[in-house]
């Protein structure tokens, strides 16, 4: 096959920008003084845990500034410095209501008790003793995307502060349905209050129906113990439901009736619609994606780059994600990377030559269920321009002439709208 069909084969927008840029690199290219300097001398020793390169150690979590304590508020995934689909555990987002405690494994107990005809208390080891299963699910917190409802938009946006507050990890437990069934679940139950074992004494109301359906009492996170951060050692994963009631360093399931309408869930996580209505127990998180890069803050060069994005959605399996490289005017399938797997993020990806004229680039993910992204415009229709939770309208990168990647969402007609105007901002709240 000669270079010509390998060309042709490739398409032509990829080949002339990928082979142009590396034939170039390649006979410019000189190898630096220092890289036989790690030959020459023995390396680290082996080591029990290991540790990343000193070399990428700027790559952290994001820390929203809370002026009235560190021990509420999040932290972002930097989703603009990762790859791949799974997050590495040390860069998990973080939402705590009152700091990461210190739970002691040996004294940890779950205790389901309501209405239930054998009410139960389960030690570590109990709980590793039934049938286990490993599922890999995104977790994305009520308050991912809150930045979208600040007007003018900001443009010091980051991808890591758009849509930082969304992590995906391979997660290891025992499904609920089988401890409820150990327990027995008495008629008329048909909710479940799960409960926290931090200083918050954080309490939520999740449906019976979906205890039974795919909730995990997940150990293990990314093949190992969970952080204490995502909830040691024990935490419920609620595939695809808002992050606020997957609820960490589980101590206790009372089954009741009815909801319990918690602070937790009143004061926060509900939510003002366009018409002022309120709207309470919004639990399921819709389609999203976030260019990663280019995006926020990132300077690039003319020539070829591969798009790359991150997009999930809580109703199931991403079925497309379109990428646009001309504002909204055409849309181009991306190609999706691992195939997706159901309530998962997944990598999406375009092959693109940049001309260097400015641009804005974005990107659409539609889900299984037919439900997709919509415009800033469109989302506002639905939800109150005061609201903070569920932002997940479409985000927009512009790229200038000199490659210097800014937000570009556009600014909207109407009053401007601080981030936070209803109140303290939650999980994503940085005013
Ligand atoms: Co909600």
């Amino acid at each position: 096959m000669n270079r010509r069909k390998i060309l042709q084969l490739l398409g032509k927008s990829v080949a002339a920008g990928a082979f142009f840029k590396l034939s170039t690199g390649l006979a410019q290219g000189k190898i630096p003084q220092g890289a036989t300097e790690p030959m020459k001398t023995l390396g680290i020793p082996l080591r029990e845990y290991g540790e990343r390169s000193e070399f990428e150690q700027k790559v952290i979590r994001y820390i929203s500034p809370n002026l009235r304590s560190r021990h509420t508020g999040a932290s972002f995934t930097p989703l603009d410095q990762l790859e791949g689909v799974i997050t590495p555990s040390s860069l998990h987002f973080e939402r705590h209501h009152s700091g990461v405690p210190n739970v002691n494994p040996a004294e940890y107990r779950l205790v389901v008790h309501g209405l239930v005809s054998r009410p139960l208390i389960f030690t570590l080891q109990d709980l590793k003793r039934f049938p286990s299963i490993t599922r890999t699910y995104f977790i994305e917190c009520a308050g991912n995307g809150q930045n979208g409802y600040r007007n003018p938009p900001d443009m010091t946006l980051t991808a890591t502060r758009s849509r930082g507050l969304v992590s995906t990890s391979s997660w290891t437990g025992v499904p609920l349905s089988i401890l409820l069934k150990e327990a027995g679940i008495k008629e008329g139950a048909r909710w479940l209050i799960p409960e926290s074992q931090d200083a918050a004494a954080y309490i939520r109301s999740l449906p019976l129906e979906k205890a039974l359906e795919d909730v995990l009492v997940a150990y293990a996170q990314n093949g190992e113990a969970i952080r204490p951060e995502q909830g040691y050692p024990v935490r419920l994963v609620v595939p695809g439901w808002e992050g606020s009631i997957q609820v960490k360093w589980l101590r206790r399931i009372e089954l009741t009736d009815t909801p319990v309408m918690s602070k937790d869930e009143t004061s926060e996580y509900t939510d003002v619609m366009a018409d002022g209505k309120i709207w309470a127990f919004t639990w399921l998180m819709e389609p999203q994606s976030i260019i990663t890069y280019p995006s926020g803050l990132q300077q690039i060069e003319r020539g070829f780059h591969e798009i790359r994005g991150l997009a999930w959605s809580g109703f199931g399996r991403v079925r497309r994600v379109e990428v646009s490289l001309d504002g909204g005017r055409n849309w181009k399938r991306a190609a999706l990377e691992p195939a997706p797997d159901p309530l998962s993020a997944v990598r999406f990806k375009v092959n693109w030559a940049w001309d260097g004229r400015e641009t804005v680039i974005m990107s659409r993910a539609t889900d299984e269920k037919g439900n997709t992204q919509p415009t800033q415009e469109e989302f506002f229709t639905r939800w109150a321009r005061n609201n903070r939770y569920h932002y997940n309208a479409i985000q927009a990168w512009r790229i200038g002439a000199d490659g210097r990647v800014v937000n570009g969402d556009r600014t909207l007609a109407g009053a401007p709208a601080q981030l936070g105007a209803a109140g303290r901002g939650g999980c994503g709240g940085e005013s």
